[in-house]
């Protein structure tokens, strides 16, 4: 593992809510955290792999209410349901509690008192959402309204319709109480706020130089660190939750007590094995958190000044992933796109290591990830069924059938190389937490040994010189038990099986990397082998594929009718209603909108309408070489911030693939939140002369399309390409 030391490494996942049941989003948390655990185990490190439910929180609050339930009841189902899974999957936690657990309210209350000791907590009177007809005060989710920000529609605690700002109390505009639709009030009431602003120099420094992981976590959190950080209200009026220090009526919120969390499973799995917790949380143990970009900021802001203030031992790295969606859509329950891990999945007998390959090895770690039960049949049968079960199968049971045993041979040169450098390949992808890479690299290893099988004809050779044969498939088995080996972290239980059927001892899972160039023992018995994966046939995809068609079809119908009722009941329909529950949605609303129009329209009226435009702004015919001296290149936007004298322009800082970021100035701050531009690709003619704009200089020009009112960055594709990539 290139990145670490040999210290011993604590891993954790972000904690699912108890709150609902695990999704296929969920998992690229917990699959590629519990394959980089095996695979420590493997390099021989001392690793923990902690988990546990997110319990607190108003979400659960509001829904135990609306199930006519206990907050307490809710979370045991979900969380004994998470459990279920995880076992289910192979992915195992070597602890795995819940945020209510004793050990985590003593935590949490020991850390907040510590912050309000060292004078990090200070109290505030602010406006809080009070429903008068509730007779209650409104926190989080128990309020909606319109966000300041952005005006589109928002909840208490998160503008998750528009522009994904994270909202404090009392910010939002003309709240409304989710419980009885009244409207609310804001009345006046003292919280306790968190001097989050006193860390912008511990953080800028922390992210800039410690911490490891994946480099969009840093950046994102870079950037929204440099926009600088307000102080954080870490109190709440509910009764659920780890009430906070002396002040029985209020708890901590949700994100104070669930990183906490982390630390309070560590506790009970040291608890538990008489091992050390102080290792990692007071010593230089190194911490690793898996989370998806979606709380990012959580885990690179405030959950590393709240350790700082507290005096306890900073992160190694935040290995953020990329968002599920589910064949090209935005994740979202209410609109059908979700794929359960229990009932959409594992109940229906597919295989979990099928699933936990296709996650790892889909796309890179940071990158979107759209699911679609097409190309999960494809990678399964094209790759795990054609080239690794392959592979292994025939060597096995080309050495059972002619000779019960391992023959006797020893490893060749050629073979003991190519299995060193995959070992070294894909523990240096591992150690940057580049699954991919690491999965790619491993069955590069498989094709290999087809090649290797197939070039040597054993099944001609075993009928003219049966030592002969018995050396190469000596070989062939050597590099079967390294396959087996190397592919134990992504699929645990098939490679438990292949062990079993090279009739190695002991358990794979238990077995090192190195064991890998470990000679097998001529003459020790091979059972007869198992076959390792089956294809995955058209008619079980296309079923699977309807049930997911069915879902959406309903969702559909029900929001519809859903709008139906409240047009019926409102004469008025307000803008926000009409949207789509999702930010990401937005765009698809249009674009279901676009359809419409154009079918509206006959083909003809269309089509003179794109001549008509064509000719309105056509410029006069260039060359080519007009053309060609322009470099334009795919940019990647690392840093963007509003400059301070202008309204609409954007500060920017973009990789177009050279040694240092170019500055540029854009006017896209009317379009364009500076945080929504973080992370975009970008189009930038690179070799325009350098100008200043109000005092800032921009070398080169980002490119962005202008129809009317809507300006966009141009290149919203979800493809990634590296930056500077020629634009031809
Ligand atoms: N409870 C919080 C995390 C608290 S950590 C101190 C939470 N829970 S969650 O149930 O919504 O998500 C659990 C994990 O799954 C998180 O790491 C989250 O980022 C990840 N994902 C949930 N939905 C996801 C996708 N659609 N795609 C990728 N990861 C997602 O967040
Ligand atoms: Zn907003």
């Amino acid at each position: 593992m290139s990145e670490l030391s040999d210290k011993p490494v604590l891993v954790t996942c972000g904690l699912p809510y108890a709150n609902g049941k695990a999704h296929v989003g969920h998992l690229r948390t917990y699959v590629p955290a519990d394959i980089y655990v095996r695979s420590l185990k493997k390099e021989g490190r001392e690793a923990v792999f902690v988990c546990g439910s997110d319990t607190h929180g108003t979400p659960i609050v509001v829904n135990a209410e609306q199930l006519g339930t206990t907050p307490g009841k809710l979370v045991e189902e979900y969380h004994t349901h998470f459990e279920d899974i995880f076992k289910r999957l192979g992915i195992n936690f070597d602890s795995f509690g819940t945020t209510d657990d004793k050990e985590n309210h003593v935590r949490t209350i020991e850390i907040v008192s510590r912050l309000i000791e060292k004078g990090y907590v200070y109290p505030k009177t602010i406006e809080i959402a009070y429903c008068p007809k509730c007779d209650r005060s409104l926190p989080d989710r128990y309020v909606e309204g319109t966000c300041p920000y952005c005006g589109e529609n928002a909840r208490g605690d998160e503008c998750d319709q528009g522009c994904g700002k994270h909202l404090e109390p009392g910010e939002l505009k003309t709240p409304v109480c989710t419980i009885c639709g009244g409207s609310a009030e804001y009345r006046k009431q003292e919280h306790f706020f968190f001097k989050l602003s006193e860390f912008s120099d511990y953080l800028m420094n922390y992210l800039s130089n410690e911490l490891g992981g994946t480099t969009n976590a840093r950046n994102y959190a870079l950037g929204w660190v440099k926009q600088g950080l307000d102080d954080w209200c870490i109190t709440r009026n509910l009764e659920w939750g780890v009430k906070f220090p002396g002040h029985e009526e209020l708890v901590v919120y949700v994100w104070v007590d669930a990183p906490i969390g982390y630390m309070a499973f560590t506790e009970e799995w040291a608890t538990r094995t008489g091992g050390s917790w102080e290792k990692f949380w007071k010593g230089d143990g190194e911490i690793i958190h898996f989370i998806g970009g979606d709380i990012t900021y959580h885990h690179c802001i405030f959950w590393p000044a709240m350790l700082k203030g507290a005096d306890y031992s900073s992160p190694t790295a935040v290995v953020a992933s990329g968002m599920v969606k589910i064949e090209d859509k935005t994740f979202s329950k209410s609109r059908g796109y979700v794929v359960w891990v229990g009932e959409d999945y594992l109940d229906h007998g597919f295989h979990p290591d099928l699933l936990r390959y296709y996650l790892a090895s889909y796309t890179s770690h940071t990158k979107e990830l759209n699911f679609s039960w097409r190309v999960l049949q494809e990678k399964i049968n094209t790759e795990l069924v054609a080239v690794l079960g392959n592979f292994l199968y025939r060597t096995m049971l080309f050495a059972f059938k002619n000779y019960g045993e391992i023959p006797a041979g020893e490893i060749e040169p050629e073979i003991k190389e190519e299995i060193e450098k995959t070992l070294k390949e894909v523990g240096d992808a591992m150690g940057d937490y580049e699954f991919k890479k690491a999965v790619d690299t491993a069955m590069t290893l498989a094709s290999y040994g087809n090649s290797y099988f197939q070039a040597r004809e054993p099944w001609k050779l075993v009928k003219e010189d049966k030592e002969a044969c018995g050396q190469v498939l000596y070989n062939c088995l050597q590099l079967g038990k390294a396959l087996t080996l190397l592919f134990e972290p992504v699929l645990p239980g098939s490679m438990e099986r292949a062990w079993e059927g090279f009739g190695l001892e002991g358990s794979v899972h238990e077995a090192e990397y190195g064991e890998a160039l470990v000679p097998l023992k001529s003459g020790s018995p091979m059972p007869e082998p198992q076959i390792l994966f089956t294809k995955l046939e058209d008619d079980k995809i296309g079923e699977m594929e309807a049930i997911s068609s069915q879902r959406i079809k309903e969702a559909v119908e029900k929001q519809a009718a859903k709008k139906g009722e409240k047009k019926g009941e409102e004469k008025e329909v307000t803008k926000s209603e009409g949207m789509p529950l999702k930010a990401e949605g937005k765009t698809e609303t249009l674009e279901e909108k676009t359809v419409e129009r154009v079918e509206e329209k006959t083909v003809e009226k269309v089509e003179e309408k794109i001549a008509e435009k064509f000719e309105e702004e056509a410029l006069p015919l260039i060359d080519y070489e007009d053309f060609a001296k322009l470099d334009l290149r795919v940019g990647k936007v690392l840093v963007a911030e509003k400059i301070k004298k202008s309204k609409k322009l954007l500060r920017l800082e973009v990789d177009i693939g050279e040694a240092e970021p170019r500055q540029l100035v854009a006017g896209m701050a009317s379009y364009y939140e500076p945080e929504e531009m973080i992370g975009k690709q970008i189009i930038v003619l690179a070799n325009l002369k350098p100008v200043k704009l109000c005092g800032v200089k921009s070398n080169g020009m980002m490119l962005a399309a202008e129809d009317g009112e809507i300006v966009a960055a141009l290149m919203s594709d979800n493809k990634e390409l590296g930056p500077g990539s020629k634009i031809r």
